[in-house]
Order: structure tokens, then C-alpha cells, then sequence
């Protein structure tokens, strides 16, 4: 049993690799149509039963294939599990609830697709918390790679939840359009809810310091990168009054 659950590891871990490459390529030449970029004849669902079974997997299998998997438990290795908890508990159970856009269609293809790529991201980057050897002992917790990771991934925190609610905000008095948002990281980027996605994962990778990590790192900005420079292609071709200063994703890069 073992032995083969090392081997699907080993796999699991190059099939998130390509799955970086694949997503990455995928969305430059195809958008994904989700929210505004939806288009009629997709089999849909709707978007608020979408993210929950997207998500709900995500918050289950990390944890999940920890405990069932690691040989010893250990403070480490602990603090990222909470930490990657922190994130899919808000975004699988919480997050749905909050959007105001929940009855919209969503394309039914998406879910078999994020469950079958949640369920393997966690149980990678599960299995590797349990098993890469510096998250086993507490001497981990003085290196300064866990701090800055933990830095970034709380920054990154911030700045997901703090522009999703700004989004959200836009349409509390009712509406269901868009409108060109303003304030925070807006008035640098297009997508500072991406950026933020990418800070959370990215520190997520340096204070756990595993490849299972740094494939899950390059998956989301493999996936957000494409999206955030077509939302910011679609935001220039609907107002002509966008501001032309704003980047897509990185301020002042990209
Ligand atoms: N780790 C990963 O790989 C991954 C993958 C996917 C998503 N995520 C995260 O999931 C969250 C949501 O992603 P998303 O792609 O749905 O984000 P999004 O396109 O920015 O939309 C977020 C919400 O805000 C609404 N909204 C966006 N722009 C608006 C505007 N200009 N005016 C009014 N309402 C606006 C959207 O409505 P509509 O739905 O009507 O457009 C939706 O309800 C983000 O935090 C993202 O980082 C992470």
C-alpha cells in the first residue's frame, strides 16, 4: 500500500506540472466561460451549486489525505494544513453564500473538471506535508522561508477577501451589470481578487518549501493570469473610459 501511494504521488505530482502548462495554455486561447464571459449553448448549472462542489473537495482532501497519510503529525506541517484550511473553508463554504451573482448560469463541464483537480491537489500537497522531512521538526518554524511564506500568504489573504468584497459591493444596491471598480489595488489592476489568489499560493509554497507546493503555485497562476488579461480586455472593450493606466494583474508589469 505504501509503495503505491508513493507512485501515485510521484505521478499525481507531474500530472499537476502539465496541468499548470495545460491550464495556462488552455485560457490564452480559450477563455474559460465563466461570470461575464459565459456564452449560451454551455449544459449549466447554477453558478452558487457550482462553487460549492467545486469547492467543498478542496476543503476536504488536504486536510483529509494529511491525517490519513502522514506517518508522524508535526507543528509545521500542522500550522500549513490550518492555514490551507483558513483559505477553502471560506472559499467552499462561505464564498458561495456571499455571491450575488449565485443564480447565474455556470458551465456544468467546470465541475467534474475543479473536483478532479482539487481532489489531486490535495491529496499532493497533502501526502507532501506529511512526508517532505523539514516540515516534520519544529525546527522548521526558524527558518525564515516558513515566515516570509506565511508574510505572503497572509498579505495575500487580505488582498483576495478585501477586492472579492469590493466586487461584491458593487452590485449591493440591486443590480446585476457591471461597473468599473475603484479604490485599493483597483486603481492599479484589473484583477487584484487574482493577484491576491496568486500571493496566497505563492506564500503557501515558500513556507512549505515542497514541490507539491510549487506546482499548486504555478497551477493558479497558470489558470489566473489568462483570466485577469481577459477580464481587462473585455473591462477596455466595454467602458471607454477605463482607466488606461490600470494593469491586468501585476501593478506596473502586466
Ligand atoms: N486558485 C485558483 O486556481 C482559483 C480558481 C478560480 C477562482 N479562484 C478565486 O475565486 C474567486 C472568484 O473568482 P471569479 O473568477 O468568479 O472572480 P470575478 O470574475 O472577479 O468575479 C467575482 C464576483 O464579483 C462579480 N464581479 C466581478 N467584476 C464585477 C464588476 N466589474 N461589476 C460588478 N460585479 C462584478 C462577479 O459577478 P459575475 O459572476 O456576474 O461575473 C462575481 O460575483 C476569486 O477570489 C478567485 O481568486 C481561485
Amino acid at each position: 500500500m505504501g509503495e503505491m501511494v508513493d507512485n501515485l504521488y510521484s505521478w499525481l505530482l507531474a500530472a499537476m506540472f502539465v496541468s499548470a502548462v495545460g491550464v495556462a495554455a488552455q485560457g490564452l486561447v480559450f477563455p474559460n466561460p465563466l461570470g461575464r464571459h459565459y456564452t449560451p449553448g454551455w449544459w449549466a448549472i447554477k453558478a452558487r451549486t457550482g462553487w460549492l462542489a467545486m469547492e467543498i473537495p478542496a476543503a476536504l482532501a488536504c486536510c483529509g489525505f494529511y491525517i490519513w497519510f502522514a506517518p508522524v503529525f508535526s507543528w509545521p506541517a500542522i500550522v500549513c494544513v490550518l492555514l490551507w484550511q483558513v483559505h477553502y473553508v471560506h472559499r467552499g463554504f462561505i464564498f458561495p453564500f456571499r455571491l450575488n451573482s449565485g443564480d447565474k448560469p455556470f458551465p456544468l463541464i467546470a465541475v467534474p473538471l475543479a473536483i478532479g483537480f482539487n481532489t489531486m491537489n490535495g491529496f499532493v500537497n497533502g501526502w507532501a506535508l506529511g512526508h517532505v522531512a523539514h516540515l516534520q521538526t519544529v525546527e522548521w518554524f526558524g527558518d525564515p522561508r516558513f515566515w516570509i511564506g506565511v508574510l505572503v500568504m497572509v498579505a495575500g489573504f487580505y488582498v483576495n477577501l478585501r477586492a472579492d468584497t469590493m466586487l461584491i459591493h458593487l452590485r449591493e444596491d440591486g443590480s446585476t451589470g457591471y461597473k468599473i471598480p475603484r479604490g485599493f489595488l483597483f486603481e492599479k489592476v484589473s484583477a487584484p481578487n487574482y493577484l491576491g489568489e496568486m500571493m496566497i499560493w505563492t506564500g503557501f509554497a515558500i513556507m512549505s518549501w515542497t514541490l507539491a507546493g510549487l506546482a499548486f503555485a504555478l497551477f493558479t497562476a497558470g489558470y489566473m493570469i489568462p483570466r485577469a488579461l481577459t477580464h481587462h480586455r473585455w473591462y477596455q472593450e466595454q467602458f471607454p473610459d477605463y482607466p488606461t493606466e490600470r494593469k491586468a494583474v501585476l501593478p506596473f508589469v502586466l
